[in-house]
């Protein structure tokens, strides 16, 4: 056993957006309202995923399980959030918080890994044709949703027991409105450069491994549309993929510019509304893409509104 000679922080707090209530007020209805078009669309999604045959394909396995995960992702953070805008004491508990931060960190890496799995299906789709049933076997789609899964659980764990057992003897003041990882790693009271160094290391390989391997897998697809000689045909294949497209932009567009700011990110009240951005604004996006966007899933939204409707009236 190690003896500390600090009084352990057992509670952090988060600092309000803002200290005018009407802010706060619109704040708290912007968000409320964007969390439940985020449940209402992906549940939307996983619904008309499984009741459709005509979605009973990779593509929409995929499509599903990020659905579900993001679903997933928006409730780690935001209905603590929410509860915190209305709340005196704004804050949460040492174990709610290390909960939090392996809950999202979880989401968050395995949705790269979905991310990529669903790039490579698209790339197997449009590049190898031929190939695709083979490539993209039942298999092979259940084994790449796994091991996303596998790879979150176990880099989120290790990830969060490492910033758990620094030592925090306060302050507890949390810049941000929940327990991200950098705002976090500053209130630790020990040296954190090498942490951080370790930190950027993991998140490299397992975010930036999925983020190359959907690029490259991106830049053979449109080299493959490209080289298509009847520009019809070019812009049928990229259909079936552009959605993703959409959606992989906005997920790490968000997130970029989140992470890759200056370090002064978190002190200013404006930056961390941007920050709201890649918490909420790509599971918000992800089912209004898909069901205005896509064709298939447009039509099979239509078949299940006709099937449902007489239930109704
Ligand atoms: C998503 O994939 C994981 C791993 O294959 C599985 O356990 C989970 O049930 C899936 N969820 C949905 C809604 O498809």
């Amino acid at each position: 056993m190690t003896s500390r000679n600090h009084t352990a922080v057992t509670y952090f707090r988060f600092l309000p957006f803002s200290s005018t209530p009407e802010i706060q007020g619109f704040l708290f209805c912007l968000v409320l309202f964007m969390y439940l078009s985020t449940l209402v669309g992906n549940i939307l999604i996983i619904t008309v995923t499984m009741a459709d045959a005509a979605l009973h394909s990779p593509m929409y396995f995929f499509l599903k399980n990020l659905s579900f995960l993001e679903i997933g992702y928006t409730t780690s953070t935001i209905p603590k959030m929410l509860v915190n805008f209305l709340a005196k004491r704004k804050g949460i508990s040492f174990l709610g918080c290390a909960t939090q931060m392996y809950a999202f960190s979880l989401l968050g890496i395995t949705e790269c890994c979905l991310l990529a799995a669903m790039a490579y299906d698209r790339y197997a789709a449009i590049c190898h044709p031929l190939r695709y049933m083979t490539m993209m076997s039942w298999n092979m789609c259940f084994l790449l949703s796994a091991v996303s899964w596998l790879i979150g659980v176990l880099v989120a764990l290790g990830q969060t027991t490492f910033i758990f057992t620094l030592p925090y003897c306060g302050p507890n003041r949390i810049n941000h409105f929940f327990c991200d990882l950098p705002p976090l790693l500053k209130l630790a009271c020990v040296d954190t450069s090498k942490n951080e160094i370790t930190t950027f290391v993991i998140t490299v390989l397992f975010i930036m491994v999925p983020f190359l391997l959907t690029v490259v897998s991106y830049v053979q697809i449109l080299h493959t549309i490209f080289r298509m000689p009847s520009a019809r045909n070019k812009r049928k294949t990229f259909s079936t993929c552009s959605s993703h497209l959409v959606v992989v932009t906005l997920f790490y567009g968000s997130a970029i510019v989140t992470y890759w700011t200056p370090k002064g990110f978190y002190s200013s009240s404006s930056n961390k509304l941007l920050s709201l951005s890649y918490t909420l604004v790509s599971p918000v996006m992800n089912p209004l893409i898909y069901s205005l966007r896509n064709k298939e899933v447009k039509q099979a939204l239509k078949r299940l509104i006709k099937k449902t409707m007489p239930l109704f009236v």
